[in-house]
């Protein structure tokens, strides 16, 4: 089955998550760091900025450091994330908006630049979402964007293959195919891929991190019914033939990194 992304199950699930992400987000942090850096302090264009996909607002409070004198847009499709961000995080000049990146409640031309962390690979329709960037974007703005590979979580997927038909990992979209849905007018000046492998002692510990920054699957498809308890002794058995020599269990992620200019 396609892998076609429900957006109240994104956004239910990550709301659930606001409390419990930022101790469990490591990945996300160092992510975002790096991220940071590809931003241009001194940008000409004008407009505002915009972190699209805010989550706990982690980034937001660096974006107003890094642009003092700058309107801030922190949009998200999670509303308990914005309450936990707004209530955390006191930005009072901030915006706050509940939305989805693919249908932007903003008018064109309004950012000059756009921050987004490991949110667009939750997106439905990569075309969709960067002819929004596109339209919101100033002349001369960028946008800098973090998000995952198709070989992320590859051990999680692999582990339930021969154990049911179901989808239960999130199917990543590849980089050719991302950069492939940019439109003419947002360019890439800048590309980065990584893999990165975050180690574990159990496979429990694992799972409970996903569960703990609200990244479940949410491809329609997925195994709604109970588990069964031989299914998933198969699955955590399967799990343990990726064990290291080191002894402990990987998990494996694609990170990608982009930085677009509107022309
Ligand atoms: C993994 S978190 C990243 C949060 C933050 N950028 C960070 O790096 O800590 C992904 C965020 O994207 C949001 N998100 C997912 N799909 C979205 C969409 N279609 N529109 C806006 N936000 C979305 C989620 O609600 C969640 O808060």
């Amino acid at each position: 089955m396609a892998a076609i992304i429900d957006k109240i199950r994104v956004a239910d699930s990550f709301s659930k998550a606001a409390g419990t992400y930022d101790k469990a987000a490591a990945l996300q942090q160092d992510v975002g760091e790096q991220l940071l850096e590809w931003l241009d302090p001194s940008i000409c264009a004008t407009g505002r900025i915009l972190d699209l996909g805010c989550g706990t607002g982690y980034f937001s409070r660096h974006l107003t450091d890094i642009y003092p004198h700058r309107d801030l847009i922190c949009l998200d499709i999670a509303q308990g994330m914005l309450q936990h961000a707004r209530s955390t995080r006191g930005l009072s000049g901030a915006h706050w908006l509940c939305a989805d990146a693919e249908a932007l409640p903003l008018a064109e031309n309004s950012v000059a630049q756009l921050y987004s962390s490991l949110a667009i690979q939750w997106c439905s329709s990569l075309t969709q979402l960067f002819k929004e960037l596109a339209r919101v974007l100033n002349s001369g703005g960028s946008a800098v964007i973090s998000s995952l590979g198709p070989s992320s979580l590859f051990e999680l997927r692999e582990s339930w293959a021969d154990v049911d038909q179901n989808v239960h990992v999130n199917k990543f979209v590849a980089l050719e195919e991302v950069l492939a849905a940019l439109p003419v007018n947002l360019q890439v000046e800048r590309q980065r891929r990584e893999i990165r492998v975050l180690e574990y002692n159990k496979l429990s510990e694992i799972t409970s991190e996903l569960k703990n920054i609200g990244a479940h699957n949410m491809n329609v498809g997925e195994n709604k019914g109970l588990t069964g308890r031989a299914r998933v002794g198969k699955f955590k058995s399967n799990y343990e033939s990726f064990r290291q020599k080191n002894g402990k269990l990987p998990a494996t992620y694609e990170v990608y990194y982009l930085l677009l200019r509107k022309k």
